[in-house]
């Protein structure tokens, strides 16, 4: 397994931690889908500048922040802190994650769980199978095989699903898995697959427009009992 390797948030543009900041588009619908049940344990799971944290921590969740990064973990305090929330801080891989069995209901986790290579990402998803309480759901992305990053010939391939990214910045010599549909369906096979599918995020980088695929996954996680009543 590769060894894991967070952001560096230091030097992080100012332009770009703008984006960081502000709630993703679907966070929104996913705030509306769990708030209409009374289960609140919340994991932002690789909070990065905790963005996510602060906006389900506004709306009544009991938020769990977990960063391998020390800084993201501090910026994401010293927000919460202005906003007058209380939050759980954690600093760890999450490979291993530090929290007891079935503790969450939600656990988001946006553009995290791809810096890891194959034999890392199935352990990730025991992990976060253990902490989920049953009924419990996920939402997570995974970079696209159909991405540039992937057909980046000259970045070193770990594996048949694994590149390190070797572009200066805050990401550089950090692992990228990549997926497709049927390595997806391959994955997440103990779960109930809510919804998937696949983005282009359009982006401005010096004067060039890029582009990136993402697949964007909610997983549910069954009953073992009404799992084997499915079959
Ligand atoms: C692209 S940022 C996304 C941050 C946040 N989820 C968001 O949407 O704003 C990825 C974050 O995952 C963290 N991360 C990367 N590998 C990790 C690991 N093995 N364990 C925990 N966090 C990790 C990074 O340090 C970084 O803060």
């Amino acid at each position: 397994m590769v060894e894991s390797k967070g952001w560096n948030w230091k030097i992080v543009e100012s332009d770009q931690e703008e984006y960081w900041k502000k709630p993703s588009v679907e966070s929104y619908y996913l705030l509306n889908r769990w708030s209409i049940q009374d289960r609140k344990e919340f994991l932002d799971l690789g909070c990065g500048l905790g963005r996510h944290s602060i906006l389900f921590g506004k709306n009544g969740f009991n938020v769990s922040c977990f960063d391998i990064s020390q800084e993201a973990i501090d910026r994401t305090k010293e927000w919460a802190e202005k906003e007058g929330l209380k939050f759980d801080y954690k600093v760890g891989d999450m490979i291993k994650l530090p929290y007891s069995d079935e503790q969450f209901d939600w656990i988001y986790c946006r553009n995290v769980i791809s810096h890891s290579d194959t034999e890392g990402i199935k352990q990730i998803i025991k992990e976060l199978s253990r902490v989920m309480k049953k009924d419990g759901e996920c939402y997570l992305t995974l970079g696209s095989k159909d991405t540039w990053g992937f057909k980046q010939e000259s970045w070193p391939l770990i594996d048949a699903n694994t590149r390190l990214r070797m572009e200066e910045g805050p990401e550089y010599k950090t692992p990228h898995f990549y997926a497709d549909y049927d390595l997806i369906q391959e994955l997440f096979a103990e779960f109930k697959i809510i919804d998937v599918h696949q983005e282009i995020d359009y982006y401005e980088k010096q004067g060039k427009v890029n582009s990136s695929y993402h697949y964007h996954v909610l997983i549910h996680k069954i009953w073992k009992r009404r799992q084997y009543e499915f079959k």
